[in-house]
């Protein structure tokens, strides 16, 4: 139930936040009272990028500049409903660009204007990282530095003072910065990086700079480090995505090791709601560890998967799904476990996950389920599903 509609400000944009009688957290609708407002997404074509544009278009009235290189894990069409439908054709505009170029995305900051700039544009799976580290130290690193000097130089020549208070730069960031826990504790924002992968390295650096940006040069940044997301439109490289292929089609459903890597696993949705408290409430220079304290080892939901899968999707030789289930080679330096603190997000931010594990996982199948023309399409490319990761 709705109890009160109280006005924020985002920088000069007002924007209306009801809360809801909830007696922890707040539920919050969140709406960008005035449509200049412009942000500029990188990798919104990805994952994550392309459930934050949906999250935008619907919930606020900012103008959304998509910037994307288009990788083999970028993707339009999870963006295709969006860039077709009327209603979005001056609120969402896509540019194929590559983070790396300086004078495209100086470019781009002189066309558009932004007021924020969210940067989800990374190379994101430990496994090619394994393999080819280079592009990730290109684009998560040499990429991310590319941006802040040219929000450095928009930022110091093209916005007056009052443009410069409204201005973000917001970094969304992984847990896996700070390495591999043992069986207690939890990441929270002080926890010192460790990172083990040639893909955790490069965000960490990448991190690294957006702080010494805002330090010594005063751009107002801010960072997300978040846990393992699941949901719609994931590329079908990573576990959830690529099992459910596996099961659907009667192939085996691959785990490393012994399937006792912890992960905490947080609905996307949740995820990108995360960003935009970040991006309303959050504190300039700050950084937030976003997380849904659902601790799972890959074995229990992958088993949690073929469950529900039994009920909706039950094998053509009624086995259960659990029956494919087969544990492949580890990945080289597998991190045991990660497990997020996100006290400051809850309480800084008014920030709390919706879903649970249980109810945000159904979703998630039962999209992939009523998609699968999404996930074939995928399969039926350049990739279809093959191992990689294991050459050290
Ligand atoms: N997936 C997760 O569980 C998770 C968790 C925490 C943080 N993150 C971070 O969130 C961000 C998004 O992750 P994701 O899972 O959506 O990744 P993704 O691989 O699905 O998408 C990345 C997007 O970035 C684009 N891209 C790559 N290189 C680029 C470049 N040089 N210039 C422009 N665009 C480029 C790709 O084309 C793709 O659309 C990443 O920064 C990642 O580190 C991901």
């Amino acid at each position: 139930m709705i109890v009160n509609l109280k006005p924020f400000q985002f920088c000069e944009v007002t924007i209306f936040v009801r809360l809801y009688d909830d007696a922890h957290c707040i539920g919050l609708f969140i709406m960008f009272h005035e449509i200049n407002s412009t942000i500029l997404v990188t990798g919104g074509a990805g994952f994550i990028g392309s459930n934050l544009i949906r999250l935008l278009l619907l919930e606020t009235q900012a103008t959304i500049i998509n910037i994307d290189k288009l990788t083999y894990a970028g993707n339009l069409d999870s963006l295709k409903d969006i860039a077709e439908n009327p209603e979005y054709k001056n609120r969402y505009k896509f540019e194929r660009v590559d983070i790396c170029n300086q004078l495209e995305i100086k470019q781009i900051f002189e066309k558009y204007r932004p007021q924020a700039i969210l940067n989800l544009a990374a190379e994101s799976h430990v496994d090619r990282s394994i393999d080819s580290p280079a592009s990730f130290i290109e684009t998560n690193i040499l990429g991310v530095f590319n941006l802040l000097e040219q929000t450095r130089f928009f930022f110091n020549n093209s916005l007056n003072d009052s443009e410069k208070a409204k201005f973000r730069f917001l970094h969304v960031s992984t847990d896996e910065v700070f390495g591999s826990l043992g069986e207690n504790g939890y990441f929270d924002e002080n926890t010192s990086y460790k990172p083990n992968s040639p893909y955790s390295a490069s965000k960490a650096a990448s991190d690294h700079l957006v702080r010494a940006w805002h330090h010594t040069y005063g751009i107002p940044t801010l960072i997300t480090n978040c846990s393992n997301n699941y949901g719609p439109y994931q590329f079908p490289e990573k576990l959830i995505p690529l099992n459910l292929f596996n099961a659907l089609n009667n192939k085996p459903i691959r785990i490393y090791g012994n399937g006792e890597n912890v992960r905490d696993w947080i609905y996307v949705e949740d995820h990108c709601r995360g960003i935009l408290h970040a991006l309303l409430k959050g504190e300039i220079g700050e950084s937030y560890n976003i997380g849904s304290n659902n601790e799972k080892t890959n074995l229990e939901l992958i088993k949690l998967m073929c469950a529900y899968l039994d009920q909706i999707s039950p094998r053509d030789d009624q086995k259960p799904h659990e029956t494919a289930i087969a544990f492949v080679t580890d990945r080289p330096g597998h991190d045991q476990r990660y497990a997020i603190d996100s006290t400051k997000a809850c309480k800084e931010l008014n920030w709390k996950p919706r879903e649970t594990l249980d109810s945000g996982l159904k979703k998630t199948i039962d999209w992939y389920l009523k998609n699968s023309e999404w996930l074939e399409r995928i399969m039926s490319g350049e990739y279809n599903g093959e191992r990689i990761g294991i050459k050290v």
